[in-house]
């Protein structure tokens, strides 16, 4: 098991122009203004492209950390402590 922590609870959002070897179509190609997301909340299903799941993370409080499961069922939230904090 792994577990991979992400702050973002939104995606990337970029163009087709904006990814390596774009420079390769042809400049006056509609398809270089095609809008992407790409997940940057690690949930979603369609990686890498965003699917909207960050949309369960919009209650999440600052300074928590939360876990969930492979359904997007919130399995644990609370708050994180670093290892020099007096609890
Ligand atoms: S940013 Fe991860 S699903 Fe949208």
């Amino acid at each position: 098991m792994r577990i991979v922590t992400h702050e973002r609870s939104g995606p990337y959002k970029m163009k087709v122009r904006d990814l390596p070897g774009a420079e390769k179509l042809d400049p006056n190609s509609k398809l270089l203004d095609l809008p992407l997301e790409f997940c940057g909340c690690g949930l979603s299903r369609d990686k890498p492209f965003c699917d909207d799941s960050h949309r369960i993370t919009r209650d999440e409080e600052p300074g928590k950390i939360y876990v969930y499961s492979e359904s997007k069922e919130r399995i644990i939230s609370g708050k994180f402590y670093r290892s020099e904090d007096k609890i």
